[in-house]
């Protein structure tokens, strides 16, 4: 944790501001490497561990997404991967190449694939999330130039210990349809962001007829109880099975196309410019259907239903529309707008 950051960090649950504590002088440099943060209104402590103040006991109901990306921690980092998120990013948040001086919010971040993509762009980045993912987020951002300007922190995004109307741009990707109270989650972010400033989200598509059919919500009753660890050692083995079976039908003369259709694990090279190895796709494919098979709240959403929280919430819609994800929606806070 940056030592700036003790002034900026407010306790999650009155808002007052932390002392630094239990720490050792000797810790205490740019980056604060162990020690716990001390609320001096109601006496709440917080940890930093591994350099990441902890402001959530657990990951709760999320504790899936740890395991996932710390299992899958360099899936979708690295130069093809970025190059991928980058073309998402952009075309989600629409915003310039260039944030420097500006701060940002990340919120949910995972394992990290978008928090480098937003540091690149000059901006200081503040990203959080409920899970352990943070700690993989920390192993993926390692260039000095990124991390001087990346502040990480372990949060519910119910409970954001920052002072509203910090950022410049918010924005929070591939997480409100996993959260028990999508419109609460959303909500809960509008504060943050300065007069003008920008929240950028997406979300699951409701479509209700599609999702009858759709293999996904048949299985997910079943395996979304499944530990961590067994749905991934299943899953592994299925997908490389399945893989490799769909690679062989596909060689198959005039039935092939039509036989590697019906193993239901999407195309075999989902992004052929990109030259992935077969070990490469099969992991991106264990990947997505570990993501899509164990989280707990899986809550897709309407346009109309992001277009009613946006005027709730006193903000003025820039774009509200389908796209990477489902919902891409766009708003900003009017300047004279008060929040809370
Ligand atoms: C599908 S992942 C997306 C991660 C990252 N944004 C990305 O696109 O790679 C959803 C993330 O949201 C996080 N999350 C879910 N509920 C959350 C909450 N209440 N507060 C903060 N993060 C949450 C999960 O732990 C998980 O890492
Ligand atoms: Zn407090």
């Amino acid at each position: 944790m940056k030592l700036d950051d003790v002034n900026i960090f407010r306790c999650p649950k009155c808002k007052s501001s932390l002392k630094l504590s239990h720490c050792e002088p000797s810790q205490v440099q740019e980056e604060i490497m162990e020690g716990w943060l001390a609320c001096s209104s109601c006496g709440k402590r917080y940890q930093i561990i591994k350099s990441i103040p902890r402001f959530v006991d657990s990951a709760g109901y999320a504790a899936s997404f740890g395991y996932q990306w710390k299992k899958f921690a360099r899936t979708q980092v690295g130069d093809v991967q970025k190059k991928i998120s980058k073309i998402r990013f952009d075309a989600t948040t629409k915003w310039p190449g260039d944030l420097r001086g500006q701060l940002v919010l990340e919120a949910g971040c995972g394992a990290g694939r978008f928090s480098e993509i937003a540091l690149d762009t000059g901006a200081i980045v503040y990203s959080f999330e409920i899970s352990e993912a943070i700690e993989a987020n920390l192993d993926n951002v390692k260039a000095p130039e990124l991390r001087k300007r990346h502040h990480l922190f372990q949060t519910d995004i119910y409970e954001i210990p920052l002072p509203y109307g910090m950022f410049d741009k918010i924005f929070c990707m591939g997480v409100l349809q996993h959260c028990p109270d999508v419109k609460k989650a959303y909500l809960s972010l509008m504060p943050f962001l300065k007069p003008g400033g920008e929240l950028v989200v997406d979300c699951y598509l409701s479509q209700p007829f599609k999702h009858i059919f759709n293999l996904k919500y048949r299985l997910r009753p079943f395996f979304k109880w499944w530990k961590p660890s067994r749905l991934f050692t299943f899953w592994s083995f299925v997908i490389s099975i399945a893989y490799d079976i769909k690679s062989l039908c596909s060689k198959i003369p005039f039935i092939g196309a039509l036989l590697s259709n019906l193993i239901p694990i999407g195309r075999l090279n989902y992004e052929p410019d990109y030259h992935l190895s077969v070990p490469e796709l099969k992991e991106i494919k264990t990947l997505s259907v570990f993501d899509m098979l164990s989280p707990k709240y899986d809550k897709p959403q309407r346009l109309s239903s992001f277009r009613r929280w946006m005027e709730e919430g006193g903000l003025e819609i820039l774009g509200l529309t389908t796209g990477y994800n489902g919902i891409n929606a766009r708003a900003r806070r009017p300047a004279d707008k008060k929040m809370v």
